[in-house]
């Protein structure tokens, strides 16, 4: 009798402990698996109630730097308690905060301000429970309370429940302590950020450039570093991705802003008259200069001059200007005064440099000379994130210019434009959108729109021409997922919308193999 009495015991003391393992281990994972300590606390509070009886249970953290505590999770009560605060030393959860100590209170039911927590007054009432209340501590430092409230049993061993309540109110200690380093952390990083960002907005002014991928961020951060400065730039890229932009930029976020910003279009002038545009000429120099004419490099002086598509300057130019990028001076032609020139030189090229040099056709001086701090504009197609925003941007822009209510631009066209490869830049997507604004009679782009190289996937490779047959299928698809878009996949609305029976959209959506459930 004593024997299986004892065994039966043991047995139950077993479970009890792999119980406690089990709440633990539990715990553990629970607070280790989310950054969301509310959540975390309160599957905390879960374990406890599934593996340990607890009727009731509640996490409560301090704030205002300790004058008061709040509810932060609680389980076993109906009402939100998140609105409730405690002040610090009254009550039961005040007195664990205020001394650090466990508290527990054998018959709860006659503390008014535990039957407080209880779901109802009847249901306090009815079952009588036992509170235990041990203190959430951070580096020595109370932060909070974990108390649970248990069933009443006559032989509980108080002390092992308040000891184990104690070991989980540890890891929450732990957890929290993780928590608010990560947050501290973050709040950082987050004002950091937002330093940075004002500071660059402060101080340099990307206005007219649109871009926010990875690929631009680096470009304006390279702006940032050598706007400054006095540095000769070299610009290169493809054409149409935003060359001339960048240059404006760098002027404008340089100190010589309020000076002249020069252009020169190396490659539109002829081999004969880019010298004198430079350089000017004095009165006489050749047949035809009846008066002194000052030259670029002059008219830029205190500004920056801007040498676009420097890869088309012949050799014999090229001798000249690297004097002047050694030297700081030059002469007008026929002229024999030295001027000396305070002149900030941005250069743009997409050539391959490095070609032109192995054929001999750039002399390899003058590109170190101009390559002092080159920065590449990636083509458009690397930066994909940013045609839709560039579309956008034109879309607002040519609908202002030509007067006309558009927008937006449909799914079909959007997926369109995303997908081809741009091999004209900015410039092309530019063009796209402007002739789509002019075409456009309602308020919406379509696909139809775009140009015939945007039509098809394979466009994206290849420009091939199409039948009428595959033109109109374009267009009706075009129609009709965006009819679908807008009844929502309702092909019935759909119909209605396109003024057609249901009949000939189920048909035509079965035929042309959309997908209309995706507008679900
Ligand atoms: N990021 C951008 N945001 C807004 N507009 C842009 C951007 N990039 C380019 N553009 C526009 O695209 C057109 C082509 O740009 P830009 O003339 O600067 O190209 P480029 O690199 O100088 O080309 P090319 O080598 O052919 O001279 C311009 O009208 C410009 O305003
Ligand atoms: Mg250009």
């Amino acid at each position: 009798m004593r024997a299986s009495h004892s065994s039966r015991s043991h047995a139950g003391h077993r479970l009890r402990e792999q119980q406690r393992l089990t709440t633990l281990l539990e715990t553990g994972r629970a607070l280790s698996s989310t950054l969301n300590l509310k959540s975390a606390l309160h599957q905390v509070l879960e374990t406890l109630a599934r593996h340990h009886g607890i009727v009731r249970g509640l996490v409560v953290l301090t704030e205002d730097e300790g004058k008061h505590a709040r509810v932060e999770a609680a389980v076993g009560v109906t009402r939100p308690l998140h609105h409730v605060r405690y002040a610090i030393g009254e009550g039961v959860i005040g007195r664990v905060i205020e001394s650090g100590r466990a508290v527990i209170v054998p018959r709860g039911n006659r503390e008014p301000a535990l039957v407080f927590h209880a779901t109802s007054r009847h249901e306090a009432e009815a079952q009588e429970f036992s509170f235990v209340c041990v203190p959430i501590d951070v580096e020595l430092r109370v932060v909070g309370a974990l108390g649970v409230a248990l069933a009443f049993k006559v032989d509980r061993n108080y002390e092992r429940s308040a000891a184990f309540i104690g070991v989980v109110a540890g890891m929450i200690g732990q957890a929290i302590k993780v928590h608010r380093l990560i947050a501290a952390q973050h709040r950082r990083l987050v004002n950091e950020n937002a330093h940075l960002r004002q500071e660059l907005r402060e101080r340099y002014d990307f206005a007219g450039i649109i871009g926010s991928s990875g690929p631009m961020q680096h470009v304006y951060e390279q702006i940032g570093q050598v706007a400054r400065t006095n540095t000769t730039v070299l610009l290169r890229g493809e054409s149409g991705t935003g060359k001339e932009l960048i240059a404006q930029a760098i002027h404008h976020n340089s100190p010589r802003a309020r000076k002249a910003f020069v252009t020169v279009n190396c490659g539109a002038l002829p081999d004969t008259l880019i010298e004198s545009e430079l350089f000017g000429y004095e009165k006489g120099a050749f047949t035809g200069a009846d008066a002194r004419k000052k030259g670029r490099f002059e008219r830029a002086e205190g500004g920056t001059l801007f040498l676009d598509e420097i890869g088309d300057v012949h050799l014999a130019t090229q001798v000249k200007l690297l004097r002047v990028l050694q030297e700081r001076e030059f002469e007008r032609l026929g002229g024999t005064d030295t001027l000396k020139v305070n002149v900030r030189l941005i250069a743009a090229t997409n050539q391959d440099m490095e070609r032109a040099i192995a054929q001999g056709l750039f002399r390899e001086d003058l590109f170190y000379r101009l390559n002092v701090f080159p920065i590449f504009i990636p083509p458009l197609r690397e930066r994909k994130p940013d045609v839709l925003l560039l579309a956008d941007h034109f879309l607002e822009r040519f609908a202002r210019e030509h007067g006309k209510d558009i927008r937006r631009i449909s799914t079909p066209a959007i997926d369109m434009l995303t997908a081809y490869h741009w091999p004209g830049n900015v410039r092309e997507l530019q063009n796209v959108l402007e002739r789509a604004v002019l075409v456009s009679d309602g308020q919406v782009i379509h696909g139809h729109h775009l140009p015939p190289t945007l039509q098809t996937a394979e466009a994206s490779g290849t420009v091939m021409g199409r039948t009428l047959e595959d033109a109109v299928a374009a267009y009706e698809r075009d129609l009709l997922q965006d009819a679908l878009k807008s009844a929502r996949g309702n092909r019935a609305l759909a119909a209605r919308l396109l003024r057609t029976s249901y009949r000939v959209v189920a048909y035509k959506v079965r035929k042309l193999g959309i997908d209309w459930k995706r507008f679900l």
